[in-house]
């Protein structure tokens, strides 16, 4: 079947109903090489068949199954660099020294965890952290839409290719153990993450609040008011001091002013707009 501008339109509406995906113009391709192997799974004959189940009332499972299929899970260890310099010598220091100070857990949420990569990344620094982190405790939430991806999370293994993605060979050595498949996370950082489905687009104030939200290349699939309403939650959801960081390419000007950006961090660092705490320590540490 070919991509009919009316299919192409169906599908492009309850994509974005559904997992915020802005498919925009142009991505038949898309639809052509992803949702046919979804149409073998549900037993379906081909894409005109998922279609025709997709209107109406769809089935959940047929549903969710077809958003998964059409998420980019694209990702690496300590991808772009920049940000984890910034977790490791600021983000983190600072955010440890408020938890510290008011004796609860330092609390980090990385809200497109997609396959693991950049929790890892994290969590092997903050492995590596030391004194930073004494008498503190971690509370690292990892969410994502896609439920393949997040399994894939959870289990923690890489392929060669994966492991020579970003990963320093030394890091390697330290922290994942040879298995068939290639390498798998040493259970230490595997069982810190609390790994849970969240769809961004519906209410997250259940996952509580936060020191620092990574939420990275996610948003950058979303409509302006879909990316402005997902970020002006993320700011409630902020402890005094607290940061969100963003990916390389992301801004977020003229999109929401719940958010303002910190001067002087290698990456895309913002704080709740006025927060005083995070405004002195973006000042301070600049300086
Ligand atoms: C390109 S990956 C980015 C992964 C990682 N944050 C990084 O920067 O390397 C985008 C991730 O966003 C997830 N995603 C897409 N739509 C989402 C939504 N509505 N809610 C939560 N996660 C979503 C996808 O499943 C995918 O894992």
């Amino acid at each position: 079947m070919s991509v009919t501008p009316e299919v192409y339109a169906f599908l492009s509406d309850l994509l974005k109903k559904n997992s915020g995906l802005s498919l925009g113009t142009g991505k038949e391709y898309l639809i052509e090489g992803r949702l046919p192997p979804v149409a073998t799974t549900f037993g379906l004959s081909g894409l005109d068949a998922l279609v025709q189940r997709l209107r109406g009332v769809p089935d959940p499972k047929l549903l969710k199954a077809v958003c998964d299929a059409m998420t980019t899970g694209e990702t690496l260890f300590f991808r772009d660099g920049g940000p984890f310099d910034a977790f490791r010598d600021r983000l983190l220091p600072e955010a440890a020294q408020r938890a510290r100070a008011a004796r609860r857990p330092l609390r980090l949420w990385v809200a497109a965890t997609s396959t693991g990569q950049e929790v890892y990344s994290l969590l092997m620094l903050v492995a590596q952290a030391g004194a930073v982190m004494d008498g503190v405790r971690l509370e690292l939430v990892a969410t994502d839409y896609c439920t393949a991806s997040l399994e894939r999370a959870r289990q923690g293994i890489y392929n060669q290719f994966e492991v020579q993605r970003g990963l320093p060979v030394q890091l390697l050595v330290k922290f994942f153990q040879p298995v068939p498949q290639g390498y798998q996370v040493i259970p230490a950082l595997r069982e810190q993450p609390q790994f849970s489905e969240q769809n961004l687009l519906r209410p997250f104030t259940n996952l509580g609040m936060f020191d620092i939200v990574f939420v990275r290349n996610v948003l950058i699939y979303f409509d302006v008011p879909d990316k402005a309403d997902v970020l002006t939650r993320i700011a409630r959801q902020l402890h005094p001091g607290g940061v969100v960081v963003l990916g390389g390419t992301e801004s977020i000007l003229g999109i929401t002013d719940a958010l303002a950006r910190l001067d002087g961090y290698p990456a895309p660092v913002y704080a709740r707009t006025g927060d005083p705490v995070a405004r002195a320590e973006g000042k301070r540490s600049a300086a």
